[in-house]
């Protein structure tokens, strides 16, 4: 099967989180099943060129209909990890995508309506006519509408999209400005509730509900994640429409590339491990230590990975540092900020426990020190506010550090605490908590931090369990095969 993911981040050239991983990850498991595989992302000027191999122009005269005129674009083809990537690089005083920076610039919807715009003139003027486009977030949510309703009358009726959600908080708000743009025009059709009116302000469109109305299937990243989406406020206002949607909708767990990520071959550690020599894991404690002047004791090491977003529950990571120190536990963080206020927030954090022998508080994006943080830690914590899967969780299993999580999206869908008593002894993996609050989460670090003192073969066992649990991308590979085949079918 001829594939094309399109989309904004693919790891580690552009990644901010996940949806990076996920893109890297499932593309490598379907092209090492047989299939032809391609990834279309933005050429940012701030992605990591050193990833990328053998960096060539491949398309020099794609001429993209904009505002009535055009924009010319150059595509360019690297391998990225051995994955085949064209890179769109538009060439206008707009400079969508050299901006230093992968979002949060006021015309974001616009970039991004380009970027969906020039993915599908590119596809269609090189001939390329794969049978699934794969769709990611809103950035992409336009594709599949400018496909059926431009695209396919111009020789792409045989492509089936299929539009994967990996975030129901960002949705890409519009309004007549992007029709105009992108040629879909009709204001009057696209304002209609069955198509891309936002379901809560009938004034604008909405990006994520044109992906959901259009797309042949919608699938969001874990089960328990389609489930709130649909039920709870978590679909952010599209409930609606994913009811009127639901028999093509559904949840599919993501995987994690154990080539990436995997203790006995992780290139950035300093001693590699698995099950039979877990003990060698600690090396890497003490490495993390060494690194951020940390004092050596018996103590357990805690820590949290991951972006610094209101989603992610910013007052629960704060006092997650305050109480492991509290509780005799060492605290390590490494987070992005998502704006200033945030930044400040975790500076103030820095400031008051940074000259701690026990905690170390870093700012900024840094794939290498995720690395040692994950397999240096004991724990993580993952106290989210939602969660639509988690990526933390699934690596931390892998590298036998004991994940504390809030039970909601995918989290509940992976972690399974070691006090619940109708979960198999065998697939209890970490501690889990319900209530977004400082006792929820002290409830869980509680035990976590006394089983660790006072039953350390009991914390082994849970350690184990999850370093054998197979959280891979087979078995998503699978589920999104079948979703491929069922809708070239219809
Ligand atoms: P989300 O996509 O919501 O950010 P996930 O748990 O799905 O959360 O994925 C986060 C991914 O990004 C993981 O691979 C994690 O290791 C990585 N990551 C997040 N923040 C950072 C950071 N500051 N430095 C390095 N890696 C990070
Ligand atoms: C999103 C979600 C996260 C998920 C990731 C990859 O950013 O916040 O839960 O794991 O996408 O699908």
């Amino acid at each position: 099967m001829y594939i094309v993911h399109v989309a904004s981040e693919c790891a580690p050239v552009a990644k901010v989180g996940g949806l990076a991983d996920v893109i890297f990850g499932l593309s490598w498991e379907h092209s090492i099943r047989g299939n032809d595989v391609e990834i279309i992302i933005p050429k940012y000027d701030c992605m990591r060129y050193d990833q990328i191999w053998g960096l060539t122009l491949s398309f020099n005269d794609l001429w993209v209909p904009w505002f009535g005129g055009a924009i010319h674009c150059s595509v360019w083809f690297g391998f990225v990890h051995g994955r085949k990537c064209f890179f769109i690089e538009p060439h206008s005083n707009d400079n969508y995508f050299n901006r230093n920076t992968f979002y949060g610039c006021n015309d974001d919807v616009m970039r991004y309506a380009f970027f969906c715009k020039a993915a599908l003139e590119f596809l269609q003027k090189s001939g390329k006519q794969p049978d699934i486009i794969h769709c990611h977030d809103w950035q992409t949510g336009l594709l599949p509408v400018m496909l059926a309703e431009i695209y396919q009358h111009h020789g792409m009726w045989r492509q089936r999209v299929c539009y994967t959600i990996h975030n129901f908080k960002h949705q890409g708000i519009f309004g007549h400005d992007i029709l105009a743009a992108t040629g879909l025009g009709r204001p009057d059709y696209y304002f209609s509730p069955t198509q891309l009116r936002d379901d809560c302000n009938a004034s604008v469109l909405n990006c994520m509900k044109g992906g959901i109305v259009y797309s042949n299937f919608v699938t969001t990243v874990s089960p328990k994640h389609a489930w709130e989406a649909r039920y709870t406020g978590q679909g952010h206002g599209l409930g609606g429409t994913l009811h009127t949607h639901q028999g093509k909708f559904g949840g599919v767990l993501n995987g994690v590339d154990y080539n990436t990520w995997n203790p006995e071959i992780d290139s950035y550690l300093v001693a590699r491990y698995g099950i039979d020599n877990i003990d060698e894991k600690y090396k890497n404690k003490d490495a993390l230590r060494d690194r951020f002047w940390l004092y050596k004791s018996n103590k357990p090491i805690i820590s949290y990975i991951g972006r610094l977003d209101e989603q992610k529950g910013l007052g629960l990571i704060c006092h997650a540092a305050h109480y492991a120190l509290s509780r005799g536990a060492q605290f390590v963080l490494l987070g992005s900020p998502s704006n200033n206020a945030t930044f400040n927030q975790f500076a103030h954090l820095r400031n008051q426990l940074g000259q701690s022998v026990d905690c170390h508080i870093e700012l900024g994006f840094n794939e290498e020190l995720s690395h040692l943080i994950y397999s240096g830690s004991d724990m993580v914590v993952v106290p989210s506010a939602f969660e639509p899967c988690g990526l933390t969780q699934l690596i931390a299993l892998r590298y036998g550090t004991v994940p504390i999580v809030r039970s909601v999206g995918g989290l509940a869908d992976t972690v399974f605490d070691k006090d619940y008593a109708h979960i198999d002894m065998s697939a209890r993996n970490g501690f889990t908590f319900n209530d977004l609050n400082n006792s929820g989460l002290e409830s869980a670090m509680n035990r976590a931090i006394g089983l660790y003192y006072d039953y350390p073969e009991e914390f082994r066992r849970l350690m184990i369990n999850g370093m054998h649990a197979d959280y891979s991308w087979n078995h998503p590979g699978t589920h999104y095969m079948n979703i491929y085949d069922l809708i070239r079918h219809k």
